[in-house]
């Protein structure tokens, strides 16, 4: 696999009055050149901020250190303000979770896009820019794109809005698009058709996905590998159908148990993860799903399980340490 992005022990940190908020904890991860990676997990695992973090759009609060953060063969831990903007032009464009607040609602369409080809391009034509707007417009599946370019977001429809975000997203032609929940304000047919238009458009430019969600359900349509994350750490990763097939943590194995209409509990109730995800203020000790676990055992809540690898799996779990034969140091 052509690497795009590799992080190696990645960490997010906020400083708050409250103290220091631990939301991205050391992770790593890689994207492959035109790879769809999901990462998995519920509200408050640090998804958006592992993804703010990637294209540095972070408060002053935050910290960041890694010992490598290397995007399309850069290494871009230490950029400045002024790299990092050039870098999110060129190589990374993000859909953010909340739809609205990319849109500006001030402005039409056309202004909207435009901007981003003439700040891509600076000095191209009007008549290019209108020209580029239509087909791109076109090619995320917007009917009468002409017409949509003279309105303003909020006399769209949320499916099409959704696909003018994209639109805007990949005007710069990034080589990797962070696809933030992008599908949860929508409703499930419209749902479905976005995430068919982002394989696609995959597909047709060889791009790399990172798509951010809480759903397993929507990662079984467009992924190709998984990270599953908990409390700031990556807790599981590797291919779909094997996470799918043999989930090696529990924490997977319950999200997996949790999307409806895949598996169903013995009682005939949709199976649900009991307690919630640890304030990264005060994580637990050991394992931090060893409080929710419904395997943990004494070692759980005493020591942090390293990460190990099964087979190009990578999980952090005692269980499967000592399937491994025995502990490691
Ligand atoms: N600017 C910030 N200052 C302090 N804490 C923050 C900041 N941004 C995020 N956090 C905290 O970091 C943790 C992870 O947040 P993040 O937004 O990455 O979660 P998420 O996995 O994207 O959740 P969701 O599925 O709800 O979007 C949360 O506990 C959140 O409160
Ligand atoms: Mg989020």
């Amino acid at each position: 696999m052509e690497k795009l992005i590799e992080v190696k022990n990645l960490r997010t940190y906020f400083n708050t009055p409250e103290g220091v908020v631990r939301s991205v904890d050391g992770i790593s991860f890689e994207i492959g050149v035109g790879e769809t990676l999901a990462l998995v997990g519920e509200s408050g695992c640090g998804k958006t901020v592992t993804s703010l973090s990637l294209l540095r759009l972070l408060p002053e609060t935050a910290e960041v250190s890694a010992d490598s953060l290397d995007i399309a063969g850069i290494e871009s831990i230490d950029l400045t303000k002024e790299q990092a903007r050039a870098m999110r032009g060129k190589v990374i464009s993000m859909i953010f979770q909340e739809p609205m607040t990319s849109l500006n609602p001030v402005f039409k369409i056309e202004r909207q896009l435009g901007e981003v080809f003439r700040l891509h391009e600076p000095g191209i034509s009007k008549q290019e820019v209108f020209k580029r707007s239509v087909d791109i417009l076109q090619r995320v599946g917007v009917p009468n794109p002409a017409e949509r370019l003279k309105v303003y977001p909020h006399q769209l429809s949320g499916g099409l809005r959704q696909r003018v975000m994209i639109a805007i997203s990949l005007a710069s032609s990034p080589k990797l698009l962070i696809a933030d929940e992008p599908t949860t304000a929508l409703d499930v047919t419209i749902q479905a058709q976005i995430l068919d238009l982002l394989k696609r458009l995959q597909e047709e430019m060889h791009m790399s996905i990172l798509l951010i969600t809480h759903d397993f359900g929507v990662v079984s349509q467009i992924a190709s590998r998984v990270a599953v994350m908990y409390a700031g750490r990556i807790v599981e990763q590797g291919m779909l159908e094997d996470i799918f097939e043999n989930p090696l943590h529990p924490y997977t194995e319950l999200l997996i148990a949790s999307i409806p209409g895949i598996k169903v509990t013995r009682g005939g109730r949709l199976q649900t993860i009991s307690g919630t995800v640890p304030n990264p203020l005060h994580f637990p000790e050991g394992c931090r799903f060893a409080p929710r676990c419904p395997y943990a055992r004494d070692i759980c809540s005493r020591q942090e399980p390293q990460e190990i690898d099964i087979g190009g799996r990578r999980v952090s779990c005692h269980l499967r340490t000592e399937d491994k034969g025995g502990e490691q140091a």
